[in-house]
């Protein structure tokens, strides 16, 4: 049996993608917005936040998939879902679960770099430090939690826990 310990309530997380929401906002006004869910755990993350968010913007989504455990990522990273919308000159947000090791990120970020946007910036839910091996800045970050496997809210073990409405660490 495995253990759910509370880590973010679904109240926190409301105030956490509200706070994101009105930065994106004001940050990006008068510009052309796109964000990128990254499939599939930033699907509720996103859809939370693109309802807060009060200028317009465009939605699109790439898969990424690292080979590795259920619980931690190889680095040997792939995309097997592509963006669909036009970057060029355009200012793009990447929309995160959770940052671990961040090699995901760097991965894609230089992949939606070669399409020649304006811009490209970075914002996850969770910023999770201990494993980090890449030097990345995430630009919107609703909570900094340094270490535990986390499941709900979008994020999986294996799959399971992602309709959970608050997030938690997964004691195995
Ligand atoms: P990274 O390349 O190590 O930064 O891995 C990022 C991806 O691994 C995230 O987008 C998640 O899909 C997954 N991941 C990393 N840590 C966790 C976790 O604690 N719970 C669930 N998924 C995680
Ligand atoms: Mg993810």
């Amino acid at each position: 049996m495995s253990d759910l310990i509370p880590v973010l309530t679904k109240e926190e997380i409301d105030k956490a993608v509200s706070d994101i929401a009105r930065r994106i906002s004001s940050d990006y006004k008068d510009c052309d917005l796109i964000l990128i869910g990254v499939l599939k755990g930033a699907i509720i993350f996103l859809s939370d936040l693109i309802r807060k968010i009060t200028i317009p913007v465009k939605v699109d989504f790439v898969r990424i998939s690292s080979y590795g455990t259920e619980t931690s990522s190889s680095g040997d990273i792939h995309l097997s879902k592509d963006v669909e919308i036009d970057l060029k000159d355009k200012d793009v947000l990447i929309i995160e679960d959770i940052v671990d090791t961040g090699l995901s990120l760097t991965y894609l970020s230089d992949h939606l770099k070669s399409f020649g946007p304006k811009s490209v910036k970075i914002c996850s839910l969770i910023d999770k430090q201990e494993r980090r091996k890449a030097d990345i800045t995430i630009d919107y970050v609703g909570r900094v939690i340094q270490e535990g496997f986390l499941v709900g809210y979008g994020l999986d073990y294996a799959e399971k826990f992602r309709n959970l409405p608050d997030v938690y660490h997964l004691k195995t």
